[in-house]
């Protein structure tokens, strides 16, 4: 078995039966401030939006987790189908092991089970494949967008690692001139220094991936013992949303772990948030038919919330007041970043 399958298999092994998340999100720094006097009907919530031309039910995506194995295969397919029953959106895992051996496609094909779904492809801009590569990659498997992920912490803690980032932006901006590009951290954030020169570069919209979920560092370290990569490292994700206004649409995926944190992500200037560990964990718990449950709840939760704030809509949710303390605070006023709505 080749090195990436089998690095795959541990990942999807680790994650599910071991503790793998780490530190803060600071979204318990986030609060709605409460509207007694709401005139929404719960009924009439609605929490459709547009995300990389393709309209959500809700506004949430299944973030990239995996392909490159039969098993993988069979997940893939699963929770996209889960994806296209809500109306939500769908990330197939790293390609990479498609690219090495193209037969592998079909592990991460799962067009036929979610026609309408917004469906992101996934490389790593470190992996240093060429443009076309890359285009071939998200088409092969009918994508509607292609997530170039950038993880230069796990590499650094994984001894096999790929640890040479000086072409990570230039692959980006390739790869943009030509496909609609995802940039998308995978747990320690982007800056707003980073969400600037991405946005340059072309790319269509950013995965703040920030910290305080799923601990790649964490990951890796129980993979193979000793890394010297500090594992409490990263811009927590609500700070991660505000740092990364700079026009584009915004997925907060990082440690989104209720309908509350969705509803948060967004009111702090997110477009649709992304969750990747619990759904695994309810997919082993109990199959899609868990994923769907839990998922509908989180949906119900978010509606909820957007009935108490007297959100009747999306945008009305990305306008409503919050506030905003403690150390979440303090990185604002130190860094000089607001909220989308404040700028
Ligand atoms: C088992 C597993 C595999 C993952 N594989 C990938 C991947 O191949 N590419 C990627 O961009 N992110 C990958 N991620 C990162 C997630 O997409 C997400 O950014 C991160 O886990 C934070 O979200 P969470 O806290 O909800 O897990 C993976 C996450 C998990 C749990």
């Amino acid at each position: 078995m080749s090195l990436v399958k089998k690095r795959k298999l541990e990942h999807l092994d680790i994650c599910a039966k071991q503790d793998v998340e780490e530190g803060s999100t600071w979204l318990e720094h986030v609060r709605f401030v409460h509207n007694s006097l709401t005139s929404v009907n719960l009924n009439e919530v609605d929490t459709k939006t547009k995300l990389l031309g393709k309209e959500l039910r809700a506004p949430l995506v299944i973030s990239a987790m995996t392909g490159g194995v039969d098993e993988a295969g069979k997940i893939n397919k699963e929770l996209a189908s889960v994806a296209e029953e809500l109306g939500i959106g769908f990330g197939v895992g790293s390609q990479r092991a498609m690219i090495e051996t193209p037969e592998l496609w079909k592990t991460y094909y799962v067009r036929d089970e979610a026609p309408s779904t917004l469906i992101l492809g996934n490389i790593g801009a470190v992996n240093n494949y060429t443009t076309n590569q890359v285009e071939d990659t998200m088409k092969k498997i009918k994508a509607d967008a292609m997530c170039i992920h950038l993880n230069p912490a796990q590499e650094l803690a994984q001894p096999e690692g790929d640890v040479d980032f000086s072409g990570c932006l230039k692959n980006i901006k390739e790869a943009a001139k030509a496909l609609p590009v995802v940039a998308k951290e995978t747990g320690n954030g982007l800056s707003k220094e980073n969400a600037l020169l991405l946005k340059s570069a072309g790319v269509k919209a950013i995965d703040v991936g920030g910290y305080g979920g799923t601990s790649w560092v964490k990951v890796e370290k129980l993979r193979n013992g000793a890394s010297h990569t500090p594992i409490d490292w990263g811009i927590p994700t609500a700070a991660s949303i505000i740092e990364c206004q700079v026009g584009l649409p915004i997925i907060a995926t990082g440690g989104i772990r209720s309908g509350l944190d969705v509803a948060k992500a967004i009111a702090l200037g997110a477009d649709a948030a992304g969750v990747a560990l619990p759904v695994l964990r309810w997919y082993y718990e109990g199959g899609k038919v868990r994923v769907k449950e839990n998922l509908e709840e989180w949906i119900k939760e978010l509606k909820d919330v957007m009935v108490l704030t007297n959100s009747s809509n999306i945008a009305e949710l990305k306008r409503t007041d919050i506030v905003v303390s403690g150390p979440l605070l303090e990185w604002c006023n130190e860094r000089g970043v607001k909220q989308r709505k404040h700028i």
